[in-house]
């Protein structure tokens, strides 16, 4: 998804730029570009390429803009082909502005035709985006807030703008809707930009901008500016995590990282959250009228963030005794879903931005459910518009491919499951402590897991070549087999589909060959005699079977070409440890064959489109 960056102040802003937009790779792109003021003639310089930001620094490095004042920007194309002309940032016909935008102008083809049949611009680009720059020309009268104003209030749809005018060069103006926007706040310079990311290098100091509101900088000071340009006194937030927590601090990906940081992001899910024997949830602060009230919940998210109101829906139900349904978001709003104010609709995002899961958000809110977000991101739309939020704490995700995102996302349905069961007292004590004792001992059991790499790089080897693998498993361990499916698939290109073991007989048994890997999950003891009979059909067809199952189990191996172990850990809680071998399989197949790990073709971390 696109990303912006905006720097105002003495230092040269083109070195500044690339770097920020580097640190936003992980967002997805296909081109790259920068606008840099040059003051002195009160002339915006733009560089902008199709493909990697490399492209863009070889370019940079032939003609370097030289100014302190600066927009740039990583395009992930939706309106026009990835190409030169597409990249952002954007200029109107005179080149005295230039625009760098995240979103989409909804009114784009509108706004074109008025303003080429009756204002006489030209067009460049096929993009949505050039409207905006052309805009700020016709409304431009040497105030650029007010040419910002006037051109916002004529597009409909999401925006995050950067915008600099070469005729106030020493002003860099911004605006957001909808798409993500920050302030970053430093000594004599300033920032825009899409995430934090992109401004550790230079500051932890940064200002959340809301939907509605302009941004203007200058080097020496910052403002942001409600709808009536009344100045908003934001609270500043600073950022605690250290640079490294952005970067791949020594690993080969950061998906890898991502894998091995799982043992420390479990324990910062779980702080302070669980104290004698009861989940504490301060953000919540549900009484039992509330919980008494629900009748039905609703669990919405897409992908992933999906795969894990999977497994947190058997848990809900259980520890609430009341019915939960699972939604993908996309799916969600068309079905007219029956909410109310006797529903509690929850949103699984990592990202807090899902264009998706935040439009079927808002449909929940309309029709006056109690709305919770489960997010990884402070800040974030769905956290902002969400009734309540519970963060994940899991700090930064770069990989496309989530991983402790995911796993963060288990441990916090589970508690939020557990305290829902103890506010309206349908959990049995002593299962509660056996759930919550399960979770506190998860980063150390994680570490065990994470010490055994080696196997997976040759069980990788073992599966590289595969056209096919299957995933199977009975409850929790079918919800967890498909997120092992979608892990592979996203990042080694394999086709992986995940069953239900007890299905298998019913189709897709005829698609398995010696030539098809299975993947067998055998965790949940009151299924597992059955899911060994599922195992013993796919190994008479002379299908390669790799099974999980927990530490102890000495049946197994019996039946499968290898044998995976996971530390003994209460039965439901197990997919928190489980998918940590899937996770790990799925990227040493993928370096394998030589993907593009962090980066997966055709794919984005953040997905602000509907
Ligand atoms: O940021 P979100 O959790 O809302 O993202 C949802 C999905 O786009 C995301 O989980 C996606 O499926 C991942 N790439 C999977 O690894």
């Amino acid at each position: 998804m696109c990303g912006i960056v905006g720097y105002i102040g003495t230092k040269e802003a083109t070195p500044l730029l690339v770097d920020g937009l580097k640190k936003l790779e992980y967002r997805g792109y296909d081109s790259a570009g920068v606008a840099v003021l040059e003051q002195m003639q009160r002339r915006i310089s733009v560089v902008k390429t199709v493909g990697k930001i490399t492209n863009l620094e070889h370019k940079l490095a032939e003609c370097m803009p030289k100014g302190c004042v600066g927009i740039g920007h990583t395009r992930w194309a939706t309106h026009g082909r990835p190409s030169d002309v597409n990249s952002h940032p954007h200029q109107g016909c005179s080149a005295d502005f230039a625009v760098v935008h995240n979103g989409i102008i909804e009114n784009y083809l509108e706004l074109k035709e008025w303003l080429v049949k009756e204002r006489g611009h030209e067009f460049m680009s096929e993009t949505d985006t050039e409207v905006f720059a052309h805009l700020l020309e016709e409304f431009y009268e040497g105030d650029i807030v007010n040419a910002l104003r006037k051109t916002l209030s004529k597009v409909h749809g999401s925006y995050a703008v950067g915008v600099v005018a070469a005729q106030e060069p020493d002003k860099l103006v911004a605006a957001r809707k909808d798409s993500p926007l920050i302030v970053g706040l430093g000594e004599g310079e300033n920032f825009i930009a899409s995430d934090i990311p992109a401004l550790l290098n230079h500051t932890r100091d940064v200002w959340f901008v809301e939907d509605g509101e302009v941004v203007v900088l200058t080097k020496e000071g910052a403002a942001i500016l409600d709808k009536h340009d009344h100045e908003v006194n934001r609270g500043v937030f600073h950022v605690d995590w250290d640079a490294e927590a952005a970067e791949k601090g020594g690993f080969e990906h950061f998906m890898l990282k991502e894998i091995f940081e799982q043992p420390e992001a479990f324990q910062k899910t779980l702080s302070g959250r669980i104290q004698e024997g009861k989940v504490r949830l301060d953000e919540l602060n549900f009484t039992t009228e509330d919980v008494e009230r629900w009748e039905k919940v609703f669990i919405v998210a897409c992908g992933t963030a999906y795969h894990s109101g999977l497994i947190g829906k058997p848990l809900i139900e259980e520890f609430l005794h009341i019915p939960v349904e699972v939604d993908i978001a996309s799916e969600f709003r068309y079905r007219n879903p029956l909410l109310n104010e006797r529903t509690l609709a929850v949103f699984v995002s990592q990202s807090g931005e899902t264009a998706d899961t935040l439009a079927a958000l808002r449909e929940a809110k309309a029709k006056g459910a109690t709305t919770l977000a489960i997010t990884n991101v402070v800040g974030s739309s769905i956290a902002r518009e969400a009734d309540y939020t519970l963060f994940l704490w899991a700090g930064p995700e770069i990989a496309v491919a989530s991983t402790k995102a995911y796993t963060a996302m288990l441990i916090a349905q589970y508690l939020l499951s557990v305290y829902l069961g103890q506010v309206k007292e349908t959990i049995p004590e002593d299962k509660a402590r056996a759930i919550l004792e399960a979770l506190r001992q998860l980063p150390e059991k994680a570490k065990q897991l994470l010490a055994q790499k080696e196997l997976y790089q040759q069980l990788a080897r073992d599966i590289r070549d595969a056209q096919s693998i299957f995933f199977i498993g009975r409850g929790y361990d079918y919800n967890l087999a498909m997120e092992g499916a979608l892990k592979l698939k996203e990042i080694s290109y394999i086709h992986a589909e995940a069953y239900a073991a007890g299905e298998l007989k019913h189709g897709t048994l005829a698609l398995i060959t010696k030539e098809t890997p299975v993947i067998a999950l055998a965790l949940q003891k009151n299924t597992y005699e059955k899911t060994l009979s599922n195992i013993m059909e796919v190994t008479a067809r002379d299908a390669m079977v790799i099974g999980l199952a927990e530490e102890g189990d000495t049946e197994i191996a019996k039946w499968v070409s290898q044998a995976i172990y996971i530390p003994k850990i209460e039965d439901i809680v197990s997919p928190v440890l489980a998918v940590i071998p899937l996770q790990l399989l799925a990227y040493y197949t993928a370096v394998e064959r030589g993907c593009n790990v962090d980066q997966p073709r055709n794919l984005a971390k953040s997905v602000t489109v509907e």
